[in-house]
């Protein structure tokens, strides 16, 4: 395929179009390329913008109850003030300064950059902690990396987080829900312990509207002259690099396959362009992998002997080792390509990017209240994400970026801004949060944007039929209790709290361990067709959870062996993770009280518990549909079993989704058969009043 390209209609300096005009591309590193790499880490630390801002920004938080950060992704905010605030004893006297970051795989990068730039080993002085996965130690760790999901959990058991003296959020233009949340709630804890400092730090943020939600000194007009210690009202600070120009490139006519594009512009900029990185923007694993296969081929058929293409993927769920790969300096004569989820949008920075290849998309979660179904969605990114994107470009010297849609596109389809995570999921998880908060007015919560009122319902409807809150919306005790305790989806921890009833706790533990890594198969690997076969051999009638038991099963009993993970098409290092994840519920379940007891083969009362958790996501076949055409009981939404399942074109009559991703349909992943009896026995009051006609055998 080939394709034209446009110069953008826009000037080179695209990137300080912002309003306010306080965001700048900037120049972390010296502008001749060759230094890079190769100055002392120390030095490496001058040379970031934030710090020329050092003092300023240690001033401000002294000062200040909440400061204000923005500056462009690249900048050194996530690296440096963290350690500028331990190195102005902020962690004295066993204090912890936390930074909190919306992706799990920026906290383990970023943890790990700090480390290494204090020359201190990882999980010491600092540390870092996400969902199933703690380094850090409770007596030494000062600095603490950590999602914003798990800094909510925390509040927990420590709901003033008094052990934190400074907490950063970080990447807080991202919007996700749990930053919402934790802002939220933050601005509470303030309220009652005065000595603790917020920062918020951000690429792009309306810092604004921002600055507004957190000044709470016009409630107290002129309480602040007199009161001692930090000023409510918030402060604000912009760090400011020298900027490198990216000249923006737009598709001549639309692109019908983005995929194809990137692949081959990564072609034509490897074969026309001079050395430099590059680094492509896809939407999620899959594409990713297949993107890296295509480039792959083409580039062993490309001709010139050398190749010269080192060719990486970059997304949460990567190992360890591969992230190193990653960020690790390209070697001499080599180009780097990274083909890369929206992560490294902003939250991560990988030096020596020179050009930029935009697909316009990334995969968005998006939750419908009236049919209640929450969605991933392949959606176009919005235009102040198109243009971080393109900032990329510009870290070490004049950069490109491609974009794979045309300039009219840009103008007219893209929105200006993304619309914040909070209006576009399900809340159930949010709200079962904050209830095991003490906070039961959700409506009255003060959030810095508000959900929909009908996803708020929705949301208590779901909660009152898992039997997690009971008639006037609080929690139930136990049970409610138990399931917010566990660090997964409410519908999960039901169904691992129903396992214990139904005697087969074990069982549904591996299941829910297996449900929270994205693919135990090594789907990139070899053809569809032996794929298939390999899945073939663990299938079970009864769907994918069981499935997963056999594949399970199979792993322990070859004593965890990657030889035979290989053989099976099974991802090995997914396996590991499940162990891993495993062990730790299986602790938590027992820390609740859960009996820990395995059914023997009995497949039955294994999905009557993922019934009682997910009794929401049940769906009839369409009678006389040859097109496994699925609806919804509840929305009569129309739904397909995905390819990727055991039960794909098996299509039998009843079945339980675990979730749904649309591409040019919706399409149910992970699904299991049922009886549609269990539904009411499951949940009288959601099915109750539809019983006669939707239960039509
Ligand atoms: O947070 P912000 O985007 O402002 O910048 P940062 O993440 O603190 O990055 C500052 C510098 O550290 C950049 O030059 C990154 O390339 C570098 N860094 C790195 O080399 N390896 C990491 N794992 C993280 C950051
Ligand atoms: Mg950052």
């Amino acid at each position: 395929m080939s394709l034209f390209w446009k110069p953008g209609a826009e000037k080179p300096q695209l990137l300080d179009d912002e309003e306010g005009g306080v965001l700048f591309f900037s120049s972390a590193l010296s502008s001749s390329s060759s230094s890079y790499g190769y100055a002392s880490l120390e030095k490496q630390r001058q040379r970031l913008p934030v710090y020329k801002y050092r003092n300023s920004i240690l001033y401000l938080v002294e000062t200040h109850s909440t400061s204000i950060v923005v500056g462009e992704t690249g900048s050194g905010k996530t690296t440096q003030i963290p350690q500028y605030l331990k190195e102005a004893g902020w962690a004295d006297g066993g204090r912890v300064i936390a930074c909190t970051q919306p992706r799990r795989l920026a906290v383990q990068a970023v943890a790990s950059r700090v480390a290494e730039e204090m020359g201190v080993k990882l999980g010491d002085e600092v540390g870092y902690t996400i969902r199933f996965e703690d380094l850090t130690n409770s007596e030494l760790t000062r600095i603490k990396f950590l999602t914003d999901g798990v800094l909510l959990r925390e509040m927990m058991t420590d709901p003033l987080l008094s052990k934190y003296s400074v907490i950063m959020v970080d990447e807080a233009h991202e919007r996700s829900i749990s930053t919402d949340i934790l802002l939220g709630l933050l601005k509470k804890i303030q309220r009652r312990r005065p000595e603790l400092r917020l920062i918020i730090a951000s690429a792009t943020i309306e810092a604004k509207s921002m600055a507004a939600f957190f000044d709470t000194s016009k409630k107290r007009r002129g309480s602040d002259d007199k009161q001692h210690g930090p000023k409510t009202e918030p402060a604000i600070l912009s760090v400011e690099g020298r900027g490198f120009n990216v000249q923006v490139f737009y598709a001549e006519e639309p692109v019908p396959d983005y995929l194809r594009a990137a692949v081959s512009t990564v072609m034509s900029i490897h074969n026309q362009e001079p050395p430099g990185d590059i680094l492509v923007f896809l939407t999620g694993q899959d594409d990713i992998d297949a993107a890296v296969e295509l480039l792959t081929e083409e580039s062993q058929n490309n001709g010139k002997p050398s190749g010269g293409l080192t060719i990486l993927p970059l997304y949460s769920g990567l190992s360890r080792a591969d992230q190193d790969l990653v960020f690790s300096p390209t070697p001499r004569g080599k180009r780097k390509v990274v083909i890369s989820t929206n992560i490294a949008e902003t939250s991560l920075t990988l030096e020596g990017v020179v050009y930029v290849v935009d697909s316009g998309f990334s995969k968005q979660r998006f939750y419908n209240p009236i049919t209640d179904v929450e969605n991933l969605i392949v959606a176009p990114i919005s235009k102040a994400s198109a243009r971080q994107r393109a900032g990329r470009a510009g870290r070490v010297r004049p950069g490109k970026c491609y974009r794979l849609y045309t300039e009219e596109y840009y103008v007219n389809e893209l929105s200006t801004e993304g619309i914040p995570e909070i209006q576009r999921t399900s809340l159930v998880s949010s709200v079962i949060q904050l209830k095991a908060l003490g906070i039961d007015n959700i409506l009255g919560f003060d959030w810095p944007a508000s959900p929909s009122p009908e996803a708020m319902i929705r949301a208590l409807e779901v909660l009152y039929s898992l039997g997690v809150i009971d008639d006037d919306a609080k929690l139930t005790s136990p049970a409610g209790f138990q399931i917010a305790e566990i660090p997964l989806e409410p519908m999960i921890s039901k169904m691992i709290l129903a396992s214990d009833e139904l005697g087969c706790s074990e069982e549904i533990l591996t299941i829910a361990s297996v449900l929270s890594i994205q693919s135990i198969w090594a789907s990139s690997r070899g053809s569809q067709k032996e794929l298939d076969e390999a899945k073939m051999r663990f299938a079970a009638a009864e769907g994918d959870h069981v499935t997963f038991l056999n594949v399970y099963k199979g792993f322990l009993k070859c004593n965890k062996s990657p030889t035979w993970c290989h053989k099976n098409f099974v991802n090995y290092q997914a396996m590991k993770k499940v162990i891993e994840v495993r062990g730790q519920l299986r602790r938590t379940a027992q820390r609740i009280g859960i009996n820990l007891k395995s059914c023997d083969g009995d497949t039955q009362v294994v999905r009557k518990a993922v019934t009682a958790g997910y009794f929401a996501n049940a769906c009839r076949l369409e009678a006389f549909s040859h097109s496994g055409m699925y609806k919804t009981l509840r929305g009569s939404q129309e739904v397909y079993i995905h390819p990727s399942s055991i039960l794909f074109r098996v299509n039998p009559k009843w079945i339980i989704f675990h979730s749904l991703v649309s591409t040019d349909r919706q399409y149910m992943r992970n699904v299991i058969t049922i009886d549609p009896s269990w539904l009411t026995e499951a949940a009288p009051h959601f099915y109750q009043h539809r019983q006669p006609d939707s239960f039509r055998q």
